[in-house]
């Protein structure tokens, strides 16, 4: 939540900042801003909406400076307005800072500076910790930025990444982090610095991620690490393995689709290196490196947020079938405020996307505690999430910048699927037969994938058939069930349209008395163990004049039939079914929002990386 830039070297600073703010959007796009440093002077310039209608509103202003930071906001105090957005200046104006998380302690603070006199022009908790930090610089004798800085953070509770910039020092930024993420980017006599490393790849591929806790002093040549306590710590660099134009469009009306489209090779990535088909094996250097721990396990804890629990629930089902390990899947957010159990034996399998979801993250600082092994499951490489984990793997999708999670739930369900193959294989509770047999499958999902999209307008269809539908219902049984929750989300965020998913054998114990002639329902009904039961509550929905699109198996005129409108997607075994089963779900949402004219990328109220709690 909330996107930062920052700048320091020889470069005009507006445009770096301003592409960087761009590729940052995904994170919050309420209001957006900058604050540039020329000649002892700090110019902000700041406005609600997106970062276009900053864009706009700079034309025709002086940019010239070669030090700068900016935001893109996604509010948690304060209303998204100009006033609010950042950066905020200091009430000398003598410093203006850019913050990302939340102080919570800030109404007590904010309430000691007023009785100092203070004056606040926003309701964020972002300038009432600037305005705490200069009072310390202020009325300290020989107290520098820095030090005062240091006091601020000790007496703080919350989250913050915060960049700082001071109308005297003309080329350094001081950078905080606990919480939020923060990566610095190493240029020849220039740095970059930002929420992940999206904008700062097109200039230098050398990084470096600020750890909780620390803070660094950033001038054109020269970066200097230290912690709360003063002492320095030396830079850990870090190569990065991405290219500029995976965060590009590529031609695609919306990163969104190029998500939805780039699924075959993003399976493929997952699965290369890992996969073998043809010896029938499967080698995951953190599964395999930890196969005591895991095949040990007493119980599985998968803690997860949003679609990522999704994967989760997908996995509870397959673990227990092939591995027959218990497991429980947890929204972190209830795991990380309730008192769980958790023993040693434990192992905790945590999934996200963006490694930096502050629900999940606390979680599992919870569980280590407990002592719980933490496997992490996570896209985004040298992310909290991954760095926290006792082992690991990435799900290998690529940058995902659609707000909507699409490639990387399927990059995660492809990565639990092999860490549930390789336990099972290892424990013996799965025959070798049953095991290639899955392999085999597994191998064969890209191309699937591919013929599932060759025929998306045929989902094009159907979104414009029922775009107008105030209400929808998702129904699955078994390995589907979870993607019928996915679909619903998916079709949520993106659409504003309400919508439910359920297993449909509950649907008899409440959700049926939602349906007559106008409700679509959403069946996932492609051939499995529940495939007659499934038909029959497309019957049941049928009798009610209900609407029923469903997600068959190619071949199934008898499923096709009792359809107004049906998506045959190839046969696959039931495990593996769900990373096919989503993909018509995910193109189904993404035309009925755009049909609606959404900005499908960045819908209202949401943010990509959920890094407040
Ligand atoms: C939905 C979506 C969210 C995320 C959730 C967890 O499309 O993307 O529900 O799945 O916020 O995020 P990560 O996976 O980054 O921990």
């Amino acid at each position: 939540m909330c996107g930062i830039v920052g700048y320091t070297g020889p470069r005009q600073a507006y445009p770096v900042i301003l592409k960087g703010l761009k590729r940052l959007e995904y994170r919050g796009y309420d209001s957006s801003g900058v604050a540039l440093l020329k000649d002892g002077s700090i110019s902000v310039y700041k406005k609600k909406g997106k970062v276009a209608d900053l864009e706009e509103s700079m034309i025709g202003k002086n940019i010239d400076a070669q030090i700068g930071i900016g935001h893109t906001r996604w509010a948690t105090h304060g209303e998204p307005s100009d006033r609010n957005a950042h950066p905020h200046s200091s009430s000398s104006g003598k410093l203006a800072m850019i913050h990302n998380g939340i102080i919570e302690n800030y109404a007590q603070i904010k309430q000691e500076l007023q009785k100092k006199g203070y004056k606040f022009l926003s309701d964020t908790d972002t300038e009432v910790l600037l305005n705490f930090i200069e009072d310390i610089y202020l009325n300290n004798d020989d107290c520098s930025l820095e030090e005062a800085l240091r006091i601020a953070l000790k007496r703080v509770s919350g989250a913050y990444c915060i960049l700082l910039i001071e109308q005297d020092n003309p080329d350094t930024i001081i950078a905080a982090r606990k919480g939020s993420p923060l990566v610095i980017g190493i240029g020849k006599g220039e740095h970059f610095l930002a929420s992940d490393a999206s904008p700062i790849i097109e200039y230098t591929k050398e990084v470096v991620y600020v750890n909780d806790y620390e803070l660094a002093i950033v001038k054109p040549d020269e970066l200097i690490l230290k912690n709360l306590g003063n002492e320095k710590i030396t830079p850990y660099i870090t190569k990065l393995d991405m290219e500029l134009a995976a965060i590009e469009k590529g031609g695609y009306e919306h990163f969104m689709l190029k998500e939805i489209f780039e699924q075959p090779s993003t399976i493929f990535d997952c699965l290369r290196g890992r996969l073998d088909a043809k010896e029938g094996l499967i080698k995951m250097s953190g599964v395999d490196n930890n196969i005591e721990q895991l095949i040990n396990a007493n119980r599985i804890i998968i803690l997860a947020c949003g679609t990522s629990w999704h994967a989760g629930l997908v996995a509870e089902y397959i673990i227990e079938e092939i591995c027959r390990i218990p497991v429980e899947v947890e929204y972190a957010s209830e795991f990380r405020y309730r008192n769980p159990i958790v023993n040693k034996g434990d192992v905790i399998i945590a999934i996200s996307q963006s490694g930096e979801t502050a629900d999940t993250l606390v979680a599992l600082e919870k569980a280590k505690e407990n002592g719980a092994f933490i496997f992490g499951v996570v896209n985004a490489v040298g992310s909290s999430i991954a760095r926290i984990s006792d082992a690991g793997a990435y799900t290998h999708a690529g940058p995902e910048i659609g707000v909507a999670s699409t490639k990387a739930f399927t990059g995660q369900l492809a990565v639990l699927m092999m860490i549930a193959l390789s336990i099972a294989k290892h424990k013996k509770t799965i025959t070798d037969d049953r095991y290639s047999a899955l392999v085999l499958e597994l191998d064969q999902v890209p191309e699937k994938v591919q013929a599932i999209l060759k025929n998306a307008d045929e989902l094009k269809a159907v979104a414009e058939k029922y775009k107008n539908a105030s209400d929808f219902l998702f129904l699955g049984r078994g390995y589907n069930f979870p993607i019928a929750l996915e679909g619903a989300l998916k079709l949520k965020e993106i659409s504003y349209i309400h919508a439910e998913g359920y297993p449909a054998a509950e649907m008899k114990h409440g959700p049926i008395a939602l349906v007559d002639e106008k409700l679509p329902v959403v069946f996932i009904a492609t051939k499995d163990l529940y495939h007659e039961k499934i038909v029959s509550n497309m019957q049941e929905i049928k009798a009610r004049k209900g609407k029923i699109i469903s997600i068959i198996t190619e071949g199934d005129t008898a499923t096709a039939e009792l359809s107004n409108d049906y998506f045959a997607i190839p046969p696959a075994d039931e495990l593996i079914a769900p990373i096919l089963t989503v993909v018509p779900l995910q193109l189904l949402s993404y035309y009925v929002g755009t049909l609606k004219g959404i900005d499908v990328d960045k819908p209202r109220n949401l943010a990509k990386s959920v890094t407040v709690e």
